[in-house]
């Protein structure tokens, strides 16, 4: 795993910026993977920024959304689909049948979910997973004690997890209980994962992830068996990394060809 401290989010949302628009210019085509919650906003500002300014074009990107809430319609306010509108899609030049978010409506969610995996394996399998990470280590939803080896399917919400997304709802009470997400195994499935986290109360999940035991109990942990993970961090989010020191070290020495403008795809 390659850890990248950053001073601040946004010179963090920076570097990951760089990391998909590198992809992007090399494969036009690709495939990316993309989370919601607040950390991958100042991300999505600046691809926003790259396509108004430096011409990146969307055109021909494939994506797939990691999660959505069981019962809120694609027009629901706190719905992902309607997060990714208006906080990426509707600022880029993406194709709407590109686009791919688990339908929270679906009468038959097992047949959905097995229908989702089968659409990101014909699109050519995910070249870029982006990733926030929970207070609890969790992945997309994938909550602690899921399989590591887990797809897509139906999850039950830890209570924890209900109280932190309660602030876009009206009230806890309107956090639905269940989600569709894709799996622990479907985001090992992905070329590259670029997880970033941000501020101290990120911090004592990043350490587990990154230097603790691989464990169902930290769910992001199985990242250490993924080939190629990226985990971008501030300052406060990396203040518990024991190996902070050598991270820093690897990152400023970097050889020409390791330095994430040459980030290569597949
Ligand atoms: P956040 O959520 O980006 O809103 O902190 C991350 C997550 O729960 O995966």
């Amino acid at each position: 795993m390659e850890v990248i401290i950053q001073p601040t989010p946004i010179a963090g949302a920076k570097v990951g910026a760089r990391i998909v628009e590198n992809l992007l210019r090399k494969k036009p085509r690709a495939v990316l993977g993309l989370a919601t919650g607040s950390t991958p906003l100042g991300l999505y500002r600046e691809l926003i920024r790259m396509h108004h300014e430096d011409g990146l074009d969307f055109s021909q990107v494939t994506t797939f959304n990691l999660d959505e809430y069981v019962g809120l319609s694609a027009e629901h306010p706190a719905s992902y689909h309607r997060y990714m509108d208006e906080n990426f899609f509707d600022h880029v030049n993406i194709s709407q049948e590109r686009i791919h978010i688990p339908d929270g409506t679906t009468p038959d969610i097992p047949a959905f979910c097995a229908q989702y995996e089968a659409e990101i394996h014909n699109a050519g399998g995910i070249d870029l997973q982006i990733l926030g990470i929970g207070h609890d280590g969790h992945i997309g939803f994938n909550e602690p004690s899921s399989s590591l080896a887990s797809h897509t399917r139906i999850k039950t919400l830890a209570k924890e997890t209900i109280e932190a997304n309660q602030r876009f709802f009206s009230s806890a009470k309107e956090v639905p209980h269940h989600v569709i997400t894709m799996g622990i195994g479907t985001i090992m499935e992905a070329q590259t994962c670029l997880l970033l986290a941000f501020g101290d109360t990120k911090a004592q999940a990043v350490a587990a992830m990154a230097e603790g035991p691989v464990t169902a109990m930290c769910p992001a942990s199985a990242l250490q068996f993924h080939r190629q993970t990226v985990l971008i961090v501030d300052e406060p989010a990396g203040g518990l990394l024991k190996r902070a020191e050598y991270y820093r070290h690897v990152y400023a020495n970097k050889p020409k060809f390791q330095e994430v403008s040459s980030f290569m795809p597949r």
